[in-house]
């Protein structure tokens, strides 16, 4: 693939400069994805310290989190507060309309008050800056809701957001939709060789000069070597038959290029928290 990480790229038409592979950080603040039996416990501050340290060393500069990833935010932002050194680097992404409760479910809420009490919150815990505010899981209904884009535009013009942008994991419509608005200046969407259904959409992005993040690259794990702790047999029968199209290429490495040979796809995010499968996917991605 030989995808640099070095140089960075602008992310859409805004000033962000960012390499071409995220962090996303759900897994450091509530369970997610493929975990080995047994190893379900979620990491310390210490553990999220070291991984987000080696992350930043080793050239990623963008990081994805949201008030609906547990402690996410919470432990992101003590690491931003701590390392300033580090940090200054960093691009904070995160999200509003839907939250965390105590009980570890997520509830969502796009009222105007929601929307503010969301975003105050995630200030405080971040340092008091973020550079893209998303719009976690939107719909054609929520595109149409006024009073939630004034209010976002209005949290916008107060200063301590740079950007808006949204995050999308139904069809491609609303997607297209919000390409169109002339508001928002990223879109967040799953995209890799198991679900390939945004590929269209990402494409138009990029003719649009919107930035494109894609999460979920492999599949929620689907596609790394945590396959073998999966037991349900529609991905078991998804993971076979991608093996047979591919032959003797090895699975991660395939699902990585997939992705990267989109042009218009601006960030990755991997939702790796473990710093050494991170060096291992940034080693298959900038792989020759
Ligand atoms: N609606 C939304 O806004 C939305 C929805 C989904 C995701 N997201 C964002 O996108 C991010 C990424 O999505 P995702 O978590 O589904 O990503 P993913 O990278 O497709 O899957 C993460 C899973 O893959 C495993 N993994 C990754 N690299 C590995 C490797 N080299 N070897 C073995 N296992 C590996 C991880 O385990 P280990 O941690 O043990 O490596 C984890 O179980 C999220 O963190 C979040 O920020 C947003």
């Amino acid at each position: 693939m030989g995808i640099s990480l070095v140089a960075k790229a602008q992310l859409g038409k805004t000033n962000l400069m960012a390499a071409r592979i995220g962090c996303g950080l759900i897994r450091i603040g509530r369970n997610w994805g493929i975990d080995e039996p047994g190893k379900t416990a979620l990491p310390d501050k210490s553990m999220v310290h070291h991984f987000l340290r080696g992350a930043v060393e080793s050239g990623v500069n963008f990081f994805d989190t949201a008030p609906a990833y547990g402690k996410s935010e919470q432990l992101l932002g003590g690491f931003i507060k701590e390392h300033s050194d580090l940090s200054r680097e960093m691009i904070i992404a995160t999200k509003c309309g839907e939250s965390s409760r105590e009980d570890g479910t997520t509830v969502k809420d796009y009222s105007p008050i929601a929307i503010r009490r969301s975003v105050d919150n995630s200030l405080h815990l971040l340092g008091g800056h973020i550079h893209l505010l998303q719009i976690h899981s939107i719909n054609l209904r929520l595109l149409d809701n006024e009073e939630l884009l004034r209010t976002l535009e209005d949290i916008k013009k107060q200063g301590d957001i740079d950007y808006l942008g949204v995050t999308c994991t139904t069809p491609p419509e609303a997607v297209e939709k919000a390409l169109t608005m002339g508001i928002f200046s990223t879109i967040q969407v799953p995209y890799n060789c198991l679900n390939p259904e945004m590929g269209s959409v990402i494409s138009l992005a990029g003719e649009k000069k919107v930035g494109v993040i894609v999460n979920r690259p492999l599949a929620t794990g689907l596609l790394s070597s945590k396959n073998e702790f999966v037991s349900d047999p529609t991905q078991l029968e998804g993971i076979r038959k991608i093996k047979e199209q591919i032959g003797e290429q090895d699975l991660t490495e395939y699902a990585w290029r997939f992705i990267f040979n989109n042009p218009s796809v601006s960030v990755v995010l991997t939702g790796t928290r473990d710093i050494d499968n991170l060096k291992e996917n940034l080693r298959s991605i900038t792989k020759k």
